[in-house]
């Protein structure tokens, strides 16, 4: 099945996406991680993302489309993604409707995380990444080992566009763009809103349990 995890800045999207990819054997398509990917390449393209990414702002739904049909197309991802980060705006929904009808698949499921932006802000800056194997951290609620392996504090790394000027921007285009597009779900009576400020595992049970009932 394909799924879309929904929900703002730090809502927990990236965390329970990684998750749920091992437990049902889908592929995780992060728009944000595949932007960062290429910010990191420092292509020419990849310096003009940063400055986006970095303003809090979205990037050009052209260049976020192209990412995304890549993936699509390929037949071993054929109605076995997690869309995490896409669509954040109506083009977006449309043009992801597009796309999975030429291929011949379908969204079966709308999951969003809903949290406070006192939360957000908590999450956001206390993230950290762990550069060999991307586990996500949080100083706060989640911390990482400190012992030495592969997520130990020196490969720890923060992101550009996680400071809290940066985050409650992020949280602004969220709420004015990417927000609206709940109702649009609703009315394919697809969405499922989860709370997200409950514990790491807990929701994670609630997301395993509803994406069960919906395989049958
Ligand atoms: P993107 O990377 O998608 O960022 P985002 O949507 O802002 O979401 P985050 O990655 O910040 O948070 P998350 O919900 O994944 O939370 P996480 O699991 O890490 O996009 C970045 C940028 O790229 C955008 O701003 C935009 O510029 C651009 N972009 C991306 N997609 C685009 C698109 N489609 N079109 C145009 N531009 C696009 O968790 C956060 C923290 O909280 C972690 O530290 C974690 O350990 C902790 N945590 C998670 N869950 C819990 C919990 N239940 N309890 C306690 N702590 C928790």
């Amino acid at each position: 099945m394909n799924i879309i995890i929904f929900g703002p800045p730090g809502a927990g999207k990236g965390t329970q996406s990684k998750f749920i990819v091992n437990k049902f054997n889908l592929f995780q398509l992060s728009t944000g991680e595949f932007l960062r990917n290429e910010i990191k390449s420092k292509t020419e393209l990849g310096v003009k993302i940063a400055t986006i990414v970095n303003s809090g702002s979205l990037v050009s739904d052209d260049i976020v489309s192209k990412l995304i049909e890549k993936i699509i197309k390929k037949d071993e991802y054929k109605n076995r993604m997690i869309f995490d980060g896409y669509p954040r705006n109506l083009i977006q929904a449309e043009n992801l409707k597009i796309l999975l009808k030429r291929y011949d698949q379908h969204v079966s499921l709308v999951l969003k995380l809903s949290v406070s932006l006192k939360t957000i802000k908590k999450r956001i800056t206390g993230r950290s990444v762990c550069l060999i194997c991307g586990k996500i951290y949080n100083e706060f609620f989640n911390p990482a080992p400190t012992e030495a392996n592969c997520c130990s504090p020196k490969y720890l790394q923060k992101r550009g566009d996680d400071t809290i000027d940066v985050a409650i921007k992020r949280y602004e285009t969220y709420e004015t763009t990417t927000a609206p597009l709940l109702e649009f779900y609703k009315k394919l009576n697809l969405l499922k809103v989860v709370d997200g400020e409950k514990p790491i595992d807990q929701i994670y049970k609630e997301i395993s349990d509803i994406m069960v009932d919906i395989e049958g």
